[in-house]
């Protein structure tokens, strides 16, 4: 069964879908997390966004596996885990440009399609409902106000010791929404038949029955 969450940064996607995979038993896929190595890849190699060739290259050349260990999602780059690397400051700032770049797209998709290969997959994203899995079985769209996004990345970076202004955050979530609902290929968008969660008044627990009673009745 595919479970497709998409929505914009910061509506909750990530730690519902955690959640559900830990209840549930489905394996969750973060597609974020592949366009994260992508961009931690290009910053190592001293690129720029301007360098569309060689990050196409670095999408093409690179190995991403995700590994389910325990209650932990392993972002494997190379083999090297980069669970964490993938979530600073720097590699937010510049994942979204990467992930417009349509090329980079087609070699993710590939790679996201592979990583869900034969399990029941709870997978997160922009465009999964969309372009990636357009038969899920379940469509969720997760969306919550800006304001409220903004604070959850904010406090979420505190907890990580990522230094940061709620300013900053809510810049950068703006910036994301625009450019994620603006791209040629894969933008953030609703469809005919996602279920729209909206989580600004919502508690977790709140978002995550909704969802678990969704894929209870298609079950
Ligand atoms: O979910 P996230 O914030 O970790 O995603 C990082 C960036 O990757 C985000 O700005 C948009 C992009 N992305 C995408 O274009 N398509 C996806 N399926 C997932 C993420």
């Amino acid at each position: 069964m595919i479970v497709a969450v998409d929505g914009p940064a910061g509506s909750g996607k990530g730690t519902v879908t955690k959640m559900i995979e830990k209840e549930l038993g489905f394996l969750n896929l973060d597609t974020g997390a592949t366009y994260r190595c992508v961009a931690l890849e290009a910053l190592r190699r001293g690129l720029t966004l301007q360098d569309e060739e060689q990050i196409i290259e670095v999408a093409n050349k690179i190995d991403i596996k995700i590994n389910n260990v325990g209650d932990k999602d392993i972002v494997l780059l190379n083999d090297e885990d980069v669970t964490e690397k993938i979530r600073t400051k720097e590699v937010t700032a510049i994942v979204s440009q990467i992930s417009s770049i349509v090329p980079v797209r087609e070699k993710m998709v590939e790679v996201q399609r592979k990583l869900a290969i034969g399990k029941d997959v709870i997978v997160e994203g922009r465009d999964i409902g969309t372009v990636v899995f357009p038969n899920a079985e379940v469509k969720i769209y997760l969306d919550a106000s800006e304001e409220v996004r903004a604070k959850r990345r904010y406090e979420e970076n505190l907890q990580k010791g990522i230094n940061t202004t709620y300013e900053e955050v809510l810049e950068n979530v703006k910036m994301r929404d625009y450019n994620d609902m603006h791209k040629k290929v894969g933008a953030l968008k609703k469809t005919q038949d996602s279920i729209v969660i909206d989580s600004t008044d919502l508690t977790i627990d709140e978002v995550v029955k909704k969802i678990e009673n969704i894929i209870c009745e298609k079950s």
